[in-house]
């Protein structure tokens, strides 16, 4: 197989280089986030999940094409059975530079330490109130108190960075940014502000509670002397510092600050479908090429390789429109 660089690299057709992946590995959840999943929600059959051991193939068939960084998510990953195998078993993979996960932190209170003994670098938690009625309306079933312990967990564990994902909806939680940033400096930790993007067919309309990341950010520049940072971790994210603490904000907004030129990033769903871009339809399914050569992760290489041409330019969410950008949720695509 020729990639046609070497170090192998995978290299899309606008020139960006794929270095980071996103693996989810199932679409279950403990929660129903509102805007994340139906409460009613269908997943998967078990039986068309990838194994973990071909969860495992595909990350190291990846990083053997030059991927230095992977994000294992979900739905909520950490509810996988065995999901600790995965990690121990990539989490020092030569040339993986970064394992970090994405998780709504309701099982880190005792997986916690396990992570980090098996090289996960950093853990992004998904945090959108601090006030437990509301967190349960907004999550449906999600009990603060378990998140809080396991926010607490990750500290004590010592990753490089705990950080806490936030999203704001108009009415519903907007006036906690200020408040959650407290939190974030008193906790020693770092908070991004995420758009709500239009992800999936939700029960109320997304531009109703839509709230731009440009306003949280002037609602918090009147509390906090926030001051513009370079830093990066290597995602869509722009960073501020708070001047005499350990946190940093940052903001990823999908709408107000399209990424898409700077994208590193591909993602695999939990049945094996190689999505080029969140917000597009461009796939590969990567099933067949694990389950007809058990034994060959050639053919697997070349399909992702392969996969570079159908990278889409970028996403094109529109606020006005009322029908979702795509119709499959974060949950099946990978948060
Ligand atoms: N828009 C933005 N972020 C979303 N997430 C789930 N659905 C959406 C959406 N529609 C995020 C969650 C969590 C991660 C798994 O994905 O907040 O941080
Ligand atoms: Fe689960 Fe995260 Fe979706 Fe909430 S946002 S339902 S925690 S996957």
């Amino acid at each position: 197989m020729n990639c046609g660089t070497y170090p192998p690299a995978l290299i899309d057709s606008f020139g960006r280089k794929v270095d980071y992946i996103r693996l989810s590995i199932t679409d279950r959840c403990d929660f129903r986030c509102v805007y994340c999943m139906p409460e009613d929600v269908q997943f998967l059959p078990r039986d068309e999940l990838l194994s973990l051991e071909e969860c495992a193939r595909i990350v190291k068939a990846f990083v053997s094409l030059g991927v230095k960084k992977v994000r294992i998510t979900g739905g909520e990953p950490l509810v996988r059975k065995d999901a600790l195998w995965l990690f121990n078993e990539i989490g020092h993979l030569p040339g993986l530079n970064e394992l970090v996960v994405t998780t709504n932190g309701s099982q880190l209170e005792h997986q916690a330490e396990a992570l980090k003994r098996a090289g996960v670098r950093r853990v992004n938690i998904s945090l959108d109130s601090l006030d437990a009625t509301r967190f349960r309306r907004i999550t449906r079933v999600g009990d603060l108190g378990k998140v809080l312990r396991g926010i607490m967990a990750a500290k004590q564990a010592g990753f490089e960075s705990v950080k806490l994902n936030t999203i704001l909806m108009r009415d519903i939680n907007e006036d906690e940014a200020i408040s959650m940033v407290g939190f974030a400096i008193v906790q020693g930790i770092d908070i991004a502000f995420i758009e709500e993007m239009p992800l999936g067919q939700v029960n109320y309309a997304r531009n109703s509670t839509y709230v731009s990341n440009e306003e949280t950010l002037k609602l918090l520049r009147a509390r906090y002397d926030l001051i513009g940072s370079v830093e990066t971790t290597g995602g869509p994210a722009r960073y501020w510092r708070v001047p005499n603490t350990d946190t940093k904000v940052g903001f990823i907004s999908p709408h107000s600050h399209n990424f898409c030129e700077s994208c590193n990033r591909v993602r695999v769903t939990s049945k094996g479908e190689l999505y080029l871009c969140l917000g597009q339809e461009n796939k590969v399914n990567l099933a067949p090429f694990l389950r007809q050569f058990p034994n060959d992760d050639r053919p697997l290489k070349e399909a992702i390789v392969n996969s570079m041409r159908v990278k889409p330019k970028g996403h094109y969410f529109n606020l006005k429109r009322a029908e979702p950008a795509v119709i499959r949720f974060m949950s099946h695509t990978g948060g």
